[in-house]
């Protein structure tokens, strides 16, 4: 389709077809604060580096002549649900920042092509309005800051459940905010906003919704919602999750699967399998907490050598293009996120370039799978790189 519109039709895409052109573009379109928030990383901006650079050192080796069809299967099977491709989009918080239609536009475009949407606890649109925009029976699944907070956690369960969605998503890397040197200078920390909204403090009875009320009956609206705000706050942060833990959440989520995202190691992924948890996300959080840390695609092929067949395994950290797609599942990864590159679609507007970014994506993937002589997702596997430093 891209191809048809460029030749046949003489009709240059929304955005660019290419990442670094396309970051550049969403540039020029975005306040500063806005763009600075996406693109930062932690500190120096070395774990953001790292996630390229561990691209870098595997190259694709193509075979040739292999009688493949012209059209690839990459169909694959993701906690119960048969899927186009093994392609999700990452939790991002407020995305109101890109666009005005934020959430609803990413929400949209996933929805219509039948791939996952995750939903960010630091949201900017609340869950039925995302799920409204995703679509009837899309797949779209919850991501949680699992607070220290079980009334407040069990409010948000229950409210992800009750709008449709499926997977839980615990992301354990960011119990406390990296240092994010680009929003401490200029003091810009949109996602509180984000998670005010997903309560409902938008609306007068939060604390009502939260199931506990932080101030005396007679304060006024205003001082409850500022009461809510911080308590959800101070309870969201600062606390690490621990894997006791887990059993509780297992009770509060009910029937559906939980998978925790930001591990890195395989010890971390193996104790994920002893406490019976039906999926992992390596993700080092786009290089955005830890500075310094080993680059996402580093760790994937120990991850998949100790738990391959015994744990989902999602990927992201870093996927620019569709030969990084083949990359991460040639390594064993049985999915990957998108999270950046969205966000720089999403900047062209709004829904319009998300469907630009993502079916540019999935049509790389599909011509690399092709061109490197393979016909469905079995076949790509570690063979087909080579280990370059
Ligand atoms: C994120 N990420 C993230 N993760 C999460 O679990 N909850 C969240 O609310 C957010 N918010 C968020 C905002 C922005 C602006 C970015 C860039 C990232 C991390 C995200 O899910 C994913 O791990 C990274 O984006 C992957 O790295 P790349 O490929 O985007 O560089």
């Amino acid at each position: 389709e891209i191809y048809y519109n460029a030749t046949l039709y003489n009709q240059t895409p929304i955005a660019s077809t290419n990442y670094d052109r396309l970051e550049a573009s969403a540039k020029l379109r975005l306040p500063a604060a806005a763009y600075d928030y996406a693109a930062g990383g932690a500190g120096l901006g070395k774990t953001v580096a790292a996630n390229r650079k561990a691209f870098d050192q595997w190259q694709i080796v193509p075979r040739m002549m292999r009688d493949v069809l012209p059209h690839r299967n990459l169909s694959t099977n993701l906690f119960g649900r048969t899927l186009p491709a093994p392609v999700v989009m990452a939790p991002v918080g407020v995305q109101t920042l890109f666009h005005p239609t934020g959430e609803r536009a990413t929400a949209k475009v996933f929805g219509e092509l039948g791939l996952p949407y995750t939903l960010s606890t630091a949201t900017s649109t609340g869950f039925a309005d995302v799920a409204e925009a995703n679509g009837d029976g899309s797949p779209r699944w919850y991501q949680l800051y699992w607070p220290s907070d079980d009334d407040l956690t069990r409010s948000y369960l229950r409210s992800a459940k009750e709008n449709g969605y499926e997977v839980l998503v615990v992301t354990v890397d960011t119990w406390d905010l990296g240092w994010r040197t680009r929003d401490l200078d200029r003091g810009f920390f949109p996602f509180i906003r984000g998670i005010g909204v997903q309560i409902g403090l938008e609306d007068s009875c939060a604390h009502e919704k939260l199931g506990f009320n932080p101030l005396a009956p007679n304060a006024t609206a205003e001082q409850k919602q500022t009461a809510a705000l911080y308590h959800v706050i101070t309870t969201s942060r600062g606390i690490s999750p621990v894997w006791r833990n887990l059993t509780k959440l297992r009770e509060f989520w009910g029937d559906g699967p939980i998978v925790l995202k930001g591990i890195q190691t395989a010890e971390d992924a193996q104790m994920a399998v002893e406490y019976g948890i039906d999926g992992i996300i390596l993700s080092n959080h786009g290089g955005r907490q830890v500075d310094g840390a080993i680059g996402s695609l580093e760790a994937l092929p120990s991850i998949v050598e100790a738990v391959k067949g015994k744990i989902t395994i999602g990927f992201d950290g870093g996927i620019r293009s569709g030969a990084d797609i083949y990359k991460a599942i040639a390594l064993g990864a049985d999915f990957v996120q998108l999270g950046r590159p969205v966000l720089w679609g999403l900047a062209h507007e709004g829904e319009k370039g998300v469907r630009h970014v993502l079916k540019s994506l999935l049509a790389e993937f599909d011509l690399t799978v092709g061109l490197s002589g393979c016909e469905t997702l079995d076949q790509v596997n570690s063979t087909f790189l080579q280990r370059v430093e």
